[in-house]
């Protein structure tokens, strides 16, 4: 299809056009640009199309300097400069909740454009290491990631020459994070191997890293997730320090850690200024370093957190800072929240849950309790919008701020402050 002008983009960072009345949505796009397009998918209301070429590019538009972008995918927003990027990420979320909202939507931009991730997973196969293609399983090889941190990339550099001849089948990603100086490295199998094969890969990040790294084997016969149940530590640090607000935790390999610590830090800080010295609810607590800050200015902080080891992680991050009145519940929010709301009906609740958004049961224990004030963490829009649309009968968007922790990429993290009617 020729000469389509894109309307708007959309929360996923899709240019949007109508052509025949169907919402014809592609990808690299941006708005009042002129392209034209490969049909890939029709359905009754929706076209699905690939870019072709661009007719008429927006003058918003910049050479990606990534030499990987389209084979990669991941930086989907790489096309305009970070600050274009945020601006449009703003009209997207001001478009997107404008039913709901119509007040001023507050972008934070990251003081980092490139080199801001702390984290990321390669995928491995048969000797190859990379990312993998979005909506593929094939391995983009890259030699070097821009967004990833300078420690990432040395440790990725590392385990690409190991792997070269390593040579083992059953390797199937390699998750490396860097925060700090300090560095996990885990190696993710199939199925369990002969751990001598690690010795090269331990020397070599020693001769890099000295002490400040810790090398772990996770073993995962499941597709579904990168992770295993379990994360051993073969050798060194068995997690990674890290220090904020005075603060002093620990990030292991299974928790959750935000992956851009600057914004993070910047996100954390207006968490905190919507609290004072009260009680507050947190569901979907992670690792617990929000928790330890909010602990520090609110008279009691009850947080609940699913995964083990991020719970374990939370509750040394409590003893490390003599913080008695945190309390670290292992659970799912479905489950423990609902008591925690019932016994603290005048409470801040802190909410930050994952892509999926916040759970059925916890929404309806806040509609039956009605806590003062809610402060939502999200990182998708949609059930953000969905979550949001639910507690509006009994709630108003007191403040809404969106925060560019991906730079480089379409995604979009908002902190949503509610406030009782
Ligand atoms: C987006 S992270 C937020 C972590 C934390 N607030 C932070 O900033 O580091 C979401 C967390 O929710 C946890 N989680 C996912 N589903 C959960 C559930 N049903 N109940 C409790 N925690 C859950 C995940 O393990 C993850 O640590």
């Amino acid at each position: 299809m020729d000469n389509i002008k894109i309307e708007n983009l959309n929360i996923n960072g899709e240019g949007v056009s109508f052509v025949y009345n169907k919402k014809l949505c592609v990808k690299g796009v941006l708005k009042d640009e002129i392209v034209n397009v490969e049909v890939l998918q029709t359905k009754e209301n929706f076209i699905l199309a690939k870019l072709n070429n661009i007719c008429s590019p927006s003058p918003m538009r910049i050479c990606p300097k990534c030499l990987f972008v389209d084979q990669c995918g991941g930086c989907d927003f790489m096309f305009v400069q970070s600050a274009d990027g945020l601006a449009i990420k703003k009209q997207i979320m001001q478009e997107y909740f404008k039913g709901i909202f119509s007040g001023e939507i507050i972008a934070n931009a990251s003081k980092k454009d490139f080199a801001f991730r702390n984290k990321v997973s390669f995928a491995v196969c048969k000797g190859k290491i990379g990312l993998k293609k979005q909506g593929s399983h094939e391995i983009c090889e890259i030699s070097h990631c821009l967004v990833a941190n300078e420690d990432i990339n040395k440790a990725f550099e590392i385990s690409k020459k190991w792997i070269k001849n390593a040579k083992n089948c059953e390797i199937c990603h390699i998750v490396i994070r860097g925060i700090g100086g300090h560095m996990s490295i885990c190696v993710v199998a199939r199925r369990p191997f002969d751990y001598g094969v690690l010795e090269d890969l331990k020397n070599a990040l020693e001769g890099s890293f000295g002490n400040k790294f810790g090398l772990f084997v996770s073993i995962n016969p499941s597709k579904n997730k990168i992770l295993g149940k379990k994360c051993d530590c073969i050798f060194g640090e068995e997690k990674i320090p890290v220090n904020y607000f005075g603060i002093q935790t620990y990030v292991r390999p299974l928790s959750f850690f935000q992956i851009n610590d600057d914004v993070a830090e910047m996100m954390y800080s207006k968490v905190l200024d919507e609290i004072s010295n009260e009680v507050v609810v947190e569901g979907y607590s992670g690792a617990g370093l929000l928790s330890c800050i909010m602990a520090k200015r609110a008279r009691e902080v009850y947080s609940v957190e699913i995964e083990q080891s991020a719970t374990k992680d939370a509750n040394d991050a409590k003893k490390l800072n003599k913080l008695d009145n945190l309390h670290n519940i292992n659970g799912d929010c479905d489950v423990e929240m609902e008591k925690l709301l019932l016994q603290n009906s005048g409470a801040t609740v802190v909410l930050d849950p994952p892509r999926s958004g916040v759970g059925r049961h916890t929404l309806e224990m806040i509609a039956h309790t009605l806590p003062n004030k809610i402060v939502m963490i999200s990182c998708n829009p949609y059930t953000l919008r969905q979550n949001v649309v639910f507690l509006n009968k009994f709630y108003n968007i007191k403040s809404f701020e969106i925060f560019d922790m991906f730079p480089q990429t379409s995604h979009i993290e908002s902190l949503v402050v509610l406030e009782r009617k």
